[in-house]
C-alpha cells in the first residue's frame, strides 16, 4: 500500500541533488542565492531593472521576503505582504487528490483548496481511477469529509490525526469495519501511526546517514553538515524550520522518504514534536543541532571517491588482504558482501572477515574473482567495491611434440592455450618471431595461433617451433619440433598412447583404438585374482554395470548395483585389483581429483526413485586395499539424499581446485553443500522462491558461477535455471524460461543447454563472461540426443561438441565457434534399453587431447576420429557395451 506522507509543492526541482554536487562552502552559498531566486519566481512586478540588487528589491517588495505555500501567492496589502489563493499555475505533474479529481500540479490542487476554503491532500492516483460505487465508498468519503479540519485558515495546518477520535461516534457501522476503515483512512490520508521515542532516532540516525552519503564527499565535520541541512531545509530562510518546511523537503525527495523510513509512523516533521524544546513549533539551528547531536550512536563515514572502486589483480593461490576504506570518528564496524550476502557469516576457512574491518581471502582460486563490497554497518550508502581479478599463468600444449617430413610436403601443428586472462598467442622459429610472408604464404596461423601451417618445406625449415602463450600472469611456451629429412621417421599424431575399456554384458575388453584391436579381454567368469569370486558372476550372469571412472589413468574403478561393491581395475595390469564393498545397489561414481577421492551414490533400491547415501573411497590412486567411508551426516540421517552434484574434473585450469559439492534431497527446493575434504555438510542453500529442485548442476571455474536446472517437486515439472555463486550460494540470476540440461565445455567458456523437444533436441550456446550469460546461437536438430561431449577445436583454443543420437545412425558435430554444423552417418542405433539412468548412447573422447571419440551402440563400438570427423572403426560382436574408460599413457 502507498503510504503517501506529504501534499506540499513540488516546485523547486531536486535541490538535494544540487547540493549533493556542492562540497564546499563557497559553492553552497552561490546555491542559496540561486535557490532564493528560484523560489521568487512568482509575480514579481516586472522587474526592468535587471542589475537591481537583491538588498533594493527587497525594500521594493516586501513579498520577496515572504514565503507563501503551494496554491498561494503573495499580495502585499496595505504594505503588508498576505498569501492570497493563486490566480496562475504552471502543469508540472499530474496528481490525485482526495476530492477524486487529478489536478495539473500541486499547486493547482493547493490553490482549488484555497479558494474552496477546502483541504484537499495527494492521494494515490488509484484513488481516483476508483469512482464512488458502493456503501463503504460513501461511508470513507463521508469520514474523510469528518476528518478534514473545519478550520483551515492556513490551508497547511496539520491534520492532526488526533481528529480521528470524534470520528469515532459516527453511527450504524460495526466496531470492525470502522476501525479497517480508519486504518485505510489513516493510511491513505496521513501515512502514519505513532512515532515512537525509539522509531524517532532511528529516524534521525538514517537521516543524518543518508544526508552524509549525499552531501558529503571529503572529510567535513558534522557541524557542516548540519548546517548545510538546516539550511536546505529552510526554505524561507528565516532560520527556523517550521512543519510545511519538513514536509516539503520529504515531498521533494522520494529517497529521502524511503532512506528515513516514513512507514515507522515518524516524519521529518516529527522532529517538531519530539525537539523543539522552547515549544515554538519550529526549531532553531540551536534546537536541530541539538536534536542530531545526541546521536551518539552514529559514527558519520565517509570514503575518498577516488577509492569507491578499487581493482584488484591476484595470481591464483594468492593470499589477498582487501582493507575497507570507508572509515570514520568513531571508526566504524564494516561489513563485508558479495553478491549481497554477508561473507562474516559465511563460515568459510578461504574467506575470512577480520574485526579490523579487513577481509582475507585464503588461496584465491579462479571462483573467487568477483566483486566484493564493503560499507559501514550502520550506513549501506557508503560502499566501496573491490573488483577481484585471478590470472593465472597460461598452459600451453603443441601437438605432436615432434614430427618428421620430407621436403617438399606441408607440415602442421597444432597448439592448445588456456588461461585466465586468456593469452595472446604466438608462433615462433628457433626463439625467433615467424617472418609471416604474404606473397610466399610459407607459413598459415589459424584461429588465434591454434595452429601453425607451413607449406612445401625444405631442409631449411627443420626446427623447434615454439608456441609461446602471454599474459598478466606470465609467459608460456611449448616446442613443436619439424624434421626435414628424405626418410622420415614414423611418429604418432600425438606423444600419447590411448586404449579404451568397454564395459559389456560379457565383462570388460581393453581396445587399441588407431587399429582398433583388441588388447585383453577381462571375462565376467574369471575368478578376481586372490579371492572366490567371479568378477560378474557364475556362467549365465551378465555383466551389469552401474558407472566407470578412471583416475589418474591409473586404476579404473566400476560400481555392480548387483552385487554392492566396485571393482577396482588396473589399467596397466588390465586385471582386477581390488574389491570394495558399499551400501546397497552403488550406482553413481564421480572422483574428485585433487583430493584423490572417488564418490559413490547407493541407490538402496533396484530403481532412482528412493532415498540414496553417499559413500566415499579415499586416496584412490594409491596402491592398497580401499575402502568407503560415509560423510557425517546432515542431522543424523545418512538415507535422504537423492542427488550428488561434484565440480567436473575434466577443467582445464589444472591447478584448479574446488572445495565444495552440493547434495539434494527428494522433492526438496534446496540445496546441502559438501565440504569435500572434510567430508561434511556445511550449510543449506534455499531455492523455495526459485521454486527449484535441482536436476543439473555444472561449476564453472572462471567467475564461480553454478549453472542449474530446476523443476517443480513432485512434478518435475521444469522450472528454468539459475546461477549460483559458488562462494557464497546466493542467487546471481534465473532464467526461469530456460529449459535443458546445463553442459560446460572444459575451458569453463561455454555453457550448452540441451532441451528435448517434441521433434528432436534444441543446443542453445551460451557464453560465460564476468557479468554472466551472453546468448551466442542456437541449434535445433531432429536427432533425440542421447549424449554430449566437448572435443577440443582445431581452429581455436577452446572446445566443439559431439552429440550421439537415439533414434538414428547419425552423430552431431557443432563448431561451438561458428554455429556450424555437420552430421557424421552410420554409428549404429543406440541399445533398446539401459539400466541405472545410464544414457542409451553415451559418446566420450579420449581425455584432453586424444583424436578419438568412441560411441557404443547396441552390438557394437564405434570409433570416430574427431578431427577428420569420420568412422574410424566399428568393433561389432561387443554384448550391449555400456561404458567406455579412456586411458591415456605418456610415453615422452
Ligand atoms: C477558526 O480559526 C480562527 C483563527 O485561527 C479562530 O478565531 C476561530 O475561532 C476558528 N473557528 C473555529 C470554528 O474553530
Ligand atoms: C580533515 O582531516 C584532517 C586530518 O585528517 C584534519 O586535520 C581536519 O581538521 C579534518 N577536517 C577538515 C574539514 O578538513
Ligand atoms: C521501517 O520501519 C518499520 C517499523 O519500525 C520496520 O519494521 C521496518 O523494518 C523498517 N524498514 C526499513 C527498510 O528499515
Ligand atoms: C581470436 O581472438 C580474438 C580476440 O581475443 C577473438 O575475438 C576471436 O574470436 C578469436 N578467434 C578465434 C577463431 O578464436
Ligand atoms: C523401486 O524398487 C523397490 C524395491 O526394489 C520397489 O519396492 C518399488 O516399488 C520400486 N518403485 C518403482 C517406482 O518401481
Ligand atoms: C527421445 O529419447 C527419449 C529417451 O529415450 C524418449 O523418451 C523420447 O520419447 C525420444 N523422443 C523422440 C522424439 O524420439
Ligand atoms: C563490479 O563492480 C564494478 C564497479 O562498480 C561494476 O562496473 C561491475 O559491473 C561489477 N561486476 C559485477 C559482475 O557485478
Amino acid at each position: 500500500m502507498s503510504r503517501h506522507k506529504c501534499s506540499h509543492t513540488f516546485w523547486i526541482a531536486n535541490i538535494l541533488t544540487l547540493l549533493a554536487l556542492s562540497s564546499s562552502q563557497p559553492v553552497q552559498s552561490e546555491l542559496k542565492s540561486s535557490l532564493r531566486s528560484q523560489r521568487h519566481h512568482r509575480d514579481v512586478p516586472s522587474t526592468n531593472q535587471p542589475e537591481t540588487t537583491t538588498a533594493t528589491l527587497l525594500e521594493n517588495d516586501p513579498c520577496l521576503s515572504h514565503y507563501c505555500p503551494s496554491g498561494r501567492d503573495c499580495k502585499v496589502r496595505e504594505g503588508v505582504p498576505i498569501c492570497d489563493c493563486a490566480k496562475k499555475c504552471l502543469p508540472h505533474r499530474s496528481i490525485c487528490a482526495s476530492d477524486k479529481v487529478v489536478y495539473p500540479s500541486h499547486c493547482h490542487m493547493h490553490s482549488t483548496a484555497c479558494h474552496n476554503k477546502r483541504r484537499l491532500t495527494q492521494m494515490n492516483m488509484n484513488f481516483c481511477q476508483k469512482s464512488v460505487k458502493n456503501e463503504r465508498d460513501w461511508i470513507k468519503e463521508k469520514l474523510s469529509e469528518e476528518l478534514r479540519p473545519k478550520n483551515d485558515s492556513s490551508g497547511l495546518s496539520a491534520a492532526g490525526f488526533s481528529n480521528v477520535q470524534s470520528v469515532l461516534v459516527l453511527p450504524s457501522l460495526n466496531p470492525g469495519d470502522l476501525s479497517n476503515l480508519l486504518n485505510e483512512i489513516e493510511d491513505h490520508y496521513y501515512g502514519r501511526d505513532e512515532c515512537s521515542m525509539q522509531e524517532y532516532e532511528v529516524m534521525k540516525d538514517n537521516l543524518l546517514l543518508y544526508n552524509h552519503a549525499k552531501l558529503m564527499s571529503e572529510n567535513q565535520s558534522k557541524d557542516y553538515l548540519l548546517s548545510m541541512m538546516f539550511s536546505h531545509y529552510d526554505k524561507n530562510n528565516d532560520e527556523h524550520l517550521e512543519k510545511y518546511e519538513l514536509d516539503q523537503v520529504s515531498s521533494e525527495d522520494q529517497d529521502l522518504v524511503n532512506v528515513i523510513n516514513l512507514t515507522s509512523g515518524c516524519s521529518l516533521a516529527s522532529m517538531i514534536e519530539f525537539d523543539d524544546t522552547d515549544k515554538d513549533n519550529k526549531l532553531s539551528i540551536n534546537e536541530f543541532s541539538v536534536a542530531m547531536s545526541k546521536l551518539y550512536s552514529v559514527s558519520v563515514v565517509s570514503l575518498d571517491k577516488a577509492l569507491e572502486v578499487n581493482q584488484v589483480s591476484a595470481r591464483l593461490g594468492d593470499n589477498v588482504e582487501l582493507h575497507c576504506a570507508v572509515t570514520g570518528s568513531p571508526i566504524p564496524p564494516v561489513l563485508w558482501r558479495r553478491h549481497g550476502q554477508d561473507l562474516a557469516t559465511l563460515d568459510q576457512e578461504d574467506v575470512k572477515v577480520y574485526g579490523d574491518g579487513s577481509l582475507y581471502l585464503t588461496k584465491v582460486q579462479l571462483q573467487h574473482a568477483g566483486n566484493y563490497t564493503c560499507s559501514a554497518t550502520r550506513n549501506p550508502h557508503v560502499v566501496q567495491t573491490h573488483v577481484l581479478t585471478v590470472h593465472t599463468l597460461p598452459e600451453v600444449r603443441v601437438m605432436p611434440k615432434i614430427q618428421s617430413k620430407r621436403p617438399g610436403e606441408d607440415a602442421q601443428m597444432f597448439c592448445h592455450v588456456s588461461g585466465e586472462p586468456f593469452p595472446q598467442v604466438k608462433w615462433l622459429k628457433n626463439d625467433e618471431e615467424l617472418k609471416i610472408d604474404e606473397i610466399s604464404k610459407k607459413y598459415q596461423i589459424i584461429g588465434n595461433g591454434t595452429s601453425l601451417k607451413i607449406r612445401k618445406i625444405d631442409f631449411a625449415d627443420t626446427g623447434a617451433y615454439m608456441c609461446q602463450a602471454t599474459n598478466i600472469g606470465g609467459l608460456t611456451r611449448d616446442i613443436s619440433s619439424l624434421v626435414v629429412q628424405d626418410q622420415p621417421t614414423p611418429q604418432s599424431p600425438t606423444d600419447e598412447e590411448h586404449r579404451f575399456f568397454a564395459f559389456h554384458d560379457w565383462g570388460i575388453s581393453v581396445y587399441d583404438p588407431t587399429t582398433c584391436r583388441l588388447h585383453h579381454m577381462i571375462q565376467g567368469t574369471d575368478i578376481i585374482p586372490g579371492t572366490q569370486e567371479y568378477v560378474c558372476g557364475d556362467h549365465g550372469t551378465a555383466c551389469s554395470w552401474g558407472r566407470a571412472v578412471s583416475v589418474s589413468n591409473r586404476y579404473i574403478y566400476a560400481s555392480q548395483p548387483t552385487l554392492d561393491r566396485i571393482l577396482v581395475v588396473s589399467a596397466v595390469q588390465m586385471a582386477v585389483v581390488d574389491v570394495v564393498g558399499t551400501d546397497k545397489v552403488p550406482v553413481e561414481l564421480e572422483k574428485v581429483s585433487h583430493l584423490d577421492q572417488l564418490w559413490l551414490l547407493s541407490w538402496r533400491e533396484g530403481n532412482d526413485t528412493g532415498v540414496k547415501t553417499i559413500q566415499v573411497i579415499r586416496d584412490a590412486t594409491q596402491k592398497r586395499k580401499h575402502h568407503t567411508v560415509h560423510p557425517e551426516p546432515i542431522d543424523g540421517q545418512f538415507d535422504m539424499v537423492k542427488e550428488l552434484f561434484l565440480p567436473y574434473s575434466f577443467q582445464e585450469i589444472s591447478h584448479y581446485t574446488y572445495k565444495y559439492g552440493y547434495a539434494t534431497h527428494t522433492n526438496q527446493r534446496g540445496l546441502y553443500k559438501l565440504d569435500l575434504e572434510n567430508l561434511r555438510y556445511t550449510r543449506s542453500v534455499d531455492l523455495t522462491p526459485q521454486n527449484c529442485v535441482p536436476e543439473q548442476i555444472q561449476f564453472s571455474a572462471l567467475y564461480g558461477f553454478v549453472f542449474m536446472e530446476c523443476r517443480e517437486p513432485v512434478t518435475r515439472k521444469p522450472t528454468g535455471q539459475l546461477v549460483l555463486d559458488y562462494l557464497t550460494d546466493a542467487v546471481i540470476s534465473t532464467a526461469p524460461t530456460l529449459f535443458g540440461k546445463p553442459y560446460l565445455s572444459p575451458d569453463s567458456r561455454k555453457l550448452i543447454t540441451f532441451d528435448r523437444t517434441p521433434t528432436g533436441a534444441t543446443l542453445i550456446v551460451q557464453e560465460i563472461r564476468a557479468h554472466g550469460l551472453d546468448f551466442l546461437f542456437d541449434v535445433k536438430t531432429s536427432l533425440n540426443i542421447s549424449d554430449i561431449t566437448f572435443y577440443p577445436s582445431q581452429t581455436t583454443h577452446s572446445y566443439d561438441l559431439y552429440a550421439s543420437g537415439q533414434n538414428k545412425e547419425d552423430l552431431l558435430f557443432v563448431n561451438l565457434h561458428t554455429g556450424k554444423v555437420e552430421i557424421i552417418t552410420g554409428v549404429g542405433i543406440a541399445s533398446s534399453t539401459s539400466s541405472w539412468g545410464n544414457t542409451p548412447r553415451p559418446i566420450t573422447t579420449a581425455g584432453r587431447f586424444g583424436a578419438f571419440l568412441a560411441s557404443p551402440s547396441n552390438h557394437a563400438l564405434f570409433i570416430i576420429n574427431g578431427q577428420s570427423r569420420t568412422v574410424n572403426c566399428e568393433i561389432s560382436a561387443v554384448a550391449k557395451p555400456s561404458h567406455i574408460v579412456w586411458i591415456t599413457q605418456k610415453y615422452h
